[in-house]
């Protein structure tokens, strides 16, 4: 079966991205795999510290080791904006392919310091387990909020990329640069959209050498994406779209069968509604566009 290193190199030679969405219950896990089996792409299933909480680590590690298993698929499993050593080895032990190791509130050296340790105890669990760092202010919450909060705070810049890089010898990069997480109001409503920092990625990318996560993916502009793909992003985590999907479909399916009580009756519209997103998403991180142009700095 195909590691997750694996899937990233290819991304990387083709110049597309890889599609990371969170799950908090099966009707979500159930719809990013129906989603990423008929696009036949591959997809990375986060669970973040409370989705965890929710599921059970290893509870959503067999599920979806079930899943790549039965259907010999490459669906890969991360343990998404984790804090603390313990919760990061406890992903790792459960058989997740990564981590993003998120000391990013701290200040720059201490998370340095603290990453570095956290990459080294992680191989010696497992070597092939990829550890994701992250530095500056990308906000917290996949949720809607009344108004984002300004993006120009906290950016990452790119000799810090590479310091931190060198420093802790982290696989994957998640820099601020104009993303947030959660959606506004009017961007839920479709009135606005996310804007990124396209030079800024690219001098990322080829300062730090290694690929690059974009968080906070929900409400972004969709010609932002392709640039952002194109300049060097190679993971895209889209959450709170997901939410707001099964949400709404959830209101609707409910209020439109007052009667029923039956949760597997009432919860395939959900699937339905949430995988049409992954769907859409998928498809625009791996459209032929991007495909034919590929990264400038691959490694
Ligand atoms: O780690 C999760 C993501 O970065 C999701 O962000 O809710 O803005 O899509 P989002
Ligand atoms: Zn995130």
């Amino acid at each position: 079966m195909q590691k997750l290193s694996d899937a990233l190199q290819r991304a990387q030679e083709q110049g597309v991205a890889i599609g990371h969405f969170n799950v908090s219950d099966l009707a979500l896990l159930k719809a990013v795999f129906t989603a990423a089996q008929e696009t036949n792409l591959p997809v990375i299933v986060g669970a973040s510290e409370g989705e965890r909480a929710f599921m059970g680590v290893s509870q959503i590690a067999d599920l979806v080791k079930s899943l790549r298993d039965e259907y010999d698929f490459p669906v890969f499993l991360n343990a998404d904006h984790t804090h603390s050593l313990a919760a990061a080895e406890a992903a790792a032990k459960a058989g997740f392919d990564s981590v993003v190791f998120d000391l990013s509130a701290k200040p720059f050296e201490e998370n340095v310091r603290q990453t570095r340790q956290a990459v080294c105890s992680l191989k010696g669990i497992n070597p092939s387990f990829l550890i994701e760092g992250e530095i500056g202010n990308i906000g917290t919450g996949s949720e809607i909020h009344d108004v984002m909060p300004d993006p120009s705070k906290g950016l990452t810049n790119p000799s810090e990329a590479r310091q931190f890089v060198d420093e802790t010898g982290v696989d994957i990069l998640a820099p601020a640069v104009g993303n947030l997480h959660g959606m506004s109001l009017s961007m839920v409503r479709g009135e606005s959209k996310q804007h990124l920092d396209i030079q800024r990625i690219a001098a990322i990318r080829k300062a730090a050498g290694v690929p690059l996560t974009l968080h906070g993916g929900s409400g972004t502009d969709d010609d932002d994406f392709r640039k952002a793909i194109t300049a060097g992003i190679t993971i895209i985590h889209i959450n709170t779209e997901l939410r707001v999907a099964w949400r709404r479909s959830l209101d609707d399916s409910l209020a439109g069968n007052p009667q029923e009580v039956v949760p597997y009756k009432i919860l395939p519209p959900v699937v339905a509604a949430v995988s049409g997103v992954v769907r859409s998403r998928l498809r625009l991180f791996t459209s032929p566009a991007l495909v034919t142009q590929g990264h400038g700095s691959n490694s």
